[in-house]
């Protein structure tokens, strides 16, 4: 079998607390079979390297189609995450079973960083992304880490972080009646809540403890329970595991307000200052994963935040879930 190195993304030897992400390369050399039986046999390693720096990419994997990066997810028998079942705001096209799109919003609206679904109680774990077909200019992925954010955070608005931490926060949103395309959050309430009617709808919201607002056009205004906004995770540290960033900037379109989807769980309104310096430290610590054809790239999602960068011409990147 090939030689398979792990070093940080400029192809340097650093330990893996030294780099984030961190970057297992095949070159090139490896048929996707082989690839399998690569990742089969290093779930582990490759597990206890994500523990550690957060973000991994593989490259030069063999990996040319959707029908590829399906086996290569399979290989690490990690469960899957549905999309369908999700409560995920974005609109998404399946591809297989365990392969769908990324964020169908026009290449012009910038997604801002946010951890997969922590705007509801049911979120993945971890996130595979596969890059199918880079874009011309621009589309890399941002990518953040929430533990370091949260500690530079700390120093700086000690009593937010705290707010955050002791009160949770809850968010509220306006679903379409159908898919809009045009908007980031776009997803119809009934694809959303997997309902085919009004009754449906509210018979889950209820069971997920939301408290909803019919519109006149047909579109579903709701709100969480309380939920956490930092999170502890398993080696003792902490994440700013919320969706603040990106409602706070990105939530805007026909229906939606950022500034006024969250609150602190209480009701009181969040910190618009506090807010900025949270968006000025992540902005300084984003690293942008500048896509190549094939690459695949592995993201804690307890641990780091995503977004994706305005693009020219088509970019197709694939993601799947990991329950
Ligand atoms: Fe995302």
């Amino acid at each position: 079998m090939s030689a398979i190195t792990l070093t940080d993304m400029s192809g340097e030897s650093v330990p893996v607390t030294g780099a984030f992400p961190m970057l297992y390369n095949a070159s090139g050399t490896m048929d996707l079979e082989a690839s399998e039986a690569w990742v089969s046999a290093h779930v582990e390693a490759v597990q206890s390297t994500l523990a550690q720096c957060g973000a991994i990419v593989f490259r030069g994997f063999g990996l040319a189609s959707d029908a590829d990066f399906d086996r290569f997810i399979q290989a690490f028998s990690w469960p899957n995450f549905t999309y369908a079942e999700s409560l995920s705001n974005a609109v998404r096209r399946n591809r297989t079973p365990r392969v769908f799109t990324a964020n169908e919003a026009p290449p012009d609206v910038q997604i801002y960083l946010h951890h997969e679904m922590a705007q509801t109680p049911v979120y993945p774990s971890r996130l595979f992304f596969f890059c199918e077909q880079p874009a011309n200019g621009g589309g890399a992925t941002p990518i953040c880490r929430s533990d370091w954010l949260l500690e530079r955070l700390h120093k700086v608005v000690p009593n937010f972080v705290d707010d955050c931490a002791n009160k949770g926060v809850r968010y509220s949103q306006t679903m379409p009646a159908q898919d809009d395309l045009a908007s980031g959050q776009g997803r119809s309430w009934r694809s959303t809540l997997s309902a085919d009617d009004k009754t449906a709808a509210e018979t889950k919201l209820a069971q997920l403890g939301y408290t909803w607002r019919w519109q006149a056009d047909d579109a579903l205004s709701v709100t969480t329970p309380i939920l956490p906004a930092v999170r502890e995770l398993a080696d003792g540290s902490r994440s700013f595991f919320n969706q603040l960033i990106a409602a706070f900037f990105g939530w805007q379109d026909s229906r939606n307000d950022g500034r006024r989807a969250i609150t602190l769980g209480d009701g009181s309104a969040l910190d618009a200052v506090a807010m900025q310096s949270a968006v000025a430290l992540a902005e300084e610590l984003t690293v942008d994963l500048q896509w190549q054809l094939g690459d695949v790239a592995l993201v804690d999602n307890l641990r780091v935040m995503h977004g994706r960068r305005p693009f020219q011409g088509e970019r197709k990147v694939l993601a799947s879930l990991v329950a």
